[in-house]
C-alpha cells in the first residue's frame, strides 16, 4: 500500500500515515512559473494499492486540479489501484440544478475524479448521501457522528442536551447525532414569508432551558449556525454550542462566529484550519485521521468499512 499526499491538507495526510504506521510516499508537487501544476511520484507504484489524500477545499480550483493530475501521473505509473481520500469534497452542494441553465457542478467533478484515474472514492459526510450516485466507481461515504458523539460525551453533560438541526435539509445526519447520544431533537425551519422580506427562524421543539447542540456537515459563511444560535437564545435555550465536519470559514466567518452567541463551535480538520481558526476563542477542532487510517486499512485489506459505524 502507499498513501500519496496533495498539498490542501499535509498534516492530515501525515497523522493518517502515522496511524497507518505507513511513510507518504515521496511525491513532488510543484508549480511552473505560470502557476500549471506539475507531479513527479518519486517513487516506484507498480502495482501498488495507492491511496491520494487531498480535500478539495479552498483554493478549490487549485486544490482539485492537484488531485486529478497525481492520479493521472501514479495511472500512468502502473499504480494497481487508485483511490481518491477526499475528507472534504468541494462543489458538493452544487449537487441539482437550481433553476434552468445552470450546472450539476458535483456531477462534473465526479466525472473528471473518475476519469482522472481514481478506482474508488473516500470521504466523510458527503453533502448529500446521493453523490455517492455520481460516481460509477465505489464510493466509501464515512460519518463523523461516532467521533462527534465522542466528542459530546466528553465535555458535555448530556442530560440537559437537544440536538439541533439548522435547517430542514440536515435533519437526518442531525438525528443520527440525537439517537447515538440518547438526546432530544429540535429542527430550525427557515423561512422567507413574503419575497422581500427578511428570513423568520421557526424552531420546531421546544428548546427552553436546553443545553442546544447544532449538528451540520458544513459552516462557510458562519450565517446559518449564527442566525440559528440567535434563535435558539431568543427562544430561552440555555447555551449553544456548535458541531460541524467540514470548517469551510470563508471570508470573515471565523469573526462573525467569535462574535457571536455561539459557546463552542467544534470542527474536524477534513480542512486544514487557518491560524485564525487555532486562536479563536470559541473554535476547537477534533482530529479525524484515525477514522480515515482505519477506513483506509480496512479497504485496503478488504474488510467491512460500514462496521466501523455499527
Ligand atoms: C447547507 O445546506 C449546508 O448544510 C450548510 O448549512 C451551509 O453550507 C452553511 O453555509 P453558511 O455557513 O454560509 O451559512
Amino acid at each position: 500500500m502507499k498513501l500519496v499526499a496533495g498539498n490542501s491538507n499535509r498534516a492530515l495526510a501525515e497523522a493518517i500515515a502515522t496511524y497507518l504506521e505507513i511513510p507518504l510516499a515521496k511525491c513532488l508537487v510543484r508549480r511552473f512559473a505560470d502557476q500549471e501544476i506539475f507531479v513527479e511520484v518519486m517513487e516506484n507504484v507498480r502495482g501498488e494499492d495507492v491511496f491520494v489524500i487531498q480535500s478539495t477545499s479552498a483554493p478549490a480550483n487549485d486544490h482539485l486540479m492537484e488531485l486529478l493530475i497525481i492520479m493521472d501521473a501514479l495511472r500512468r505509473a502502473s499504480a494497481r489501484r487508485i483511490t481518491a481520500v477526499i475528507p472534504y469534497f468541494g462543489y458538493a452542494r452544487q449537487d441539482r440544478k437550481p433553476g434552468p441553465r445552470t450546472p450539476i457542478s458535483a456531477k462534473l467533478v465526479a466525472n473528471l475524479i473518475t476519469e482522472a484515474g481514481a478506482d474508488r472514492v473516500l470521504t466523510i459526510d458527503l453533502h448529500a448521501g446521493q453523490i455517492q450516485g455520481f460516481f460509477d466507481i465505489p464510493t466509501d461515504n464515512l460519518y463523523s457522528v461516532p467521533t462527534i458523539a465522542r466528542d459530546i460525551k466528553e465535555h458535555h453533560d448530556l442530560k440537559n442536551c437537544m440536538v439541533i438541526s439548522p435547517d430542514v435539509g440536515g435533519v437526518v445526519r442531525a438525528r443520527a447525532l440525537a439517537k447515538r447520544i440518547d438526546a432530544p431533537l429540535a429542527i430550525v425551519d427557515k423561512r422567507r414569508e413574503r419575497p422581500g422580506e427578511s428570513e423568520v427562524m421557526n424552531i420546531i421543539g421546544d428548546v427552553s432551558g436546553r443545553h442546544c447542540i447544532l449538528f451540520d456537515d458544513i459552516v462557510d459563511s458562519g450565517g446559518t449556525l449564527c442566525n440559528a444560535a440567535d434563535a435558539l437564545m431568543d427562544k430561552g435555550a440555555a447555551s449553544v454550542s456548535a458541531y460541524i465536519t467540514h470548517g469551510v470559514l470563508s471570508g470573515g466567518a471565523v469573526a462573525r462566529i467569535t462574535a457571536s452567541r455561539i459557546g463552542e463551535l467544534v470542527i474536524t480538520d477534513s480542512i486544514q484550519p487557518t491560524e485564525a481558526v487555532l486562536s479563536a476563542r470559541n473554535i476547537r477542532v477534533t482530529p479525524i485521521a484515525n477514522l480515515i487510517g482505519e477506513a483506509i486499512s480496512r479497504i485496503a485489506n478488504e474488510h467491512s468499512v460500514s462496521s466501523l459505524f455499527d
